[in-house]
């Protein structure tokens, strides 16, 4: 797990992530790109991480947004290649992760960067964080899936009025409109996030992998997501997680789940 731009490490079955390109606050140009669509791919296969932290490097920015200087002459073509792949590989891919992803917002996260985190399961920042969609004052909107996943969590009228204005709010007010879950002292920032993943990895893998699938399937015209929480519900009866947190509750002692 030796990556150039981005630092990443497992402890206590959690997969800490770090942005690490603190000069350009930690924007997102392509290798660091590839490196994330990487890590998160080893994110939902290995069997030793049941959650991921993902943060920026330093105190400034978490992400200040996708890496203006490599697109700068850029054409129609190429942007919308931009965004397909973008979207596919990182953002799509960190909603689907069977693990929950949380990011820690320890500063600016702008334009491609609050739309990592709002791929990300759960959005935590910290008291000095700023966070906003700029993309119009650059003569863009935003293209990793930015004006469907802030609709999705802060309602049309919120997004329209953070998309067309480019105005950045500050981490009282996104939590506020329910765009992050917590606002923490900075220094309290990794700890909060700890403090959940530490929770879901004392939980049966498999049920939150299926818990996952069907909360987004709420979010996707594509499926029914009743039907997808009646098979997720299903499958879970034949797991051996199952059968151990019956089992642990019955026999009133904590359940050890495998992931099985
Ligand atoms: N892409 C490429 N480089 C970026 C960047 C981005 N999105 N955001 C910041 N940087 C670089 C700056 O060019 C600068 O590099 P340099 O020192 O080599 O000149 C460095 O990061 C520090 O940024 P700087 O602008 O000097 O910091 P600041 O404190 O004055 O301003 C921001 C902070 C976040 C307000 C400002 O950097 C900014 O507006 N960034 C772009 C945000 C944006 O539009 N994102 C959406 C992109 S689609």
């Amino acid at each position: 797990m030796e990556y150039a731009h981005i630092l990443s490490r497992i402890q206590d079955q959690i997969l800490y992530v770090t942005i690490n390109r603190e000069h350009k606050l930690n924007a997102l140009n392509k290798e660091t790109l590839a490196e994330l669509a990487d890590v998160i791919v080893l994110a939902s296969k290995s069997d030793q991480i049941r959650g991921v932290l993902l943060t920026g490097a330093g105190d400034k920015a978490f992400v200040a947004g996708a890496d203006i200087s490599e697109f700068s002459d850029y054409d129609s073509v190429e942007g919308e290649a931009l965004a397909r792949n973008g979207q596919k590989m990182v953002f799509d891919a960190i909603e689907n992760c069977s693990k929950p992803v949380i990011a820690a917002i320890n500063g600016f996260a702008l334009g491609g960067g609050l739309e990592l985190a709002l791929a990300c399961h759960i959005r935590i920042a910290s008291e000095h964080a700023k966070m906003g969609l700029p993309e119009v004052t650059l003569g863009l909107i935003p293209g990793y899936g930015g004006t469907q996943r802030l609709t999705k969590i802060v309602g049309k009228g919120k997004a329209i009025e953070m998309i067309t204005t480019g105005d950045m709010i500050t981490a009282f007010q996104a939590e506020k409109i329910g765009l992050v879950n917590y606002v923490v002292a900075a220094a309290e920032l990794i700890q909060k996030a700890e403090e959940i993943l530490d929770k879901i990895r004392q939980r049966a893998p498999l049920a939150i992998a299926g818990a996952i699938k069907a909360v987004n399937s709420s979010l996707s015209s594509d499926v029914n997501g009743f039907e997808v929480e009646i098979e997720e519900f299903g499958k879970c009866f034949s797991t051996s997680d199952f059968k151990e947190g019956v089992a642990a509750f019955l026999e009133k002692r904590k359940p050890s789940f495998s992931g099985k």
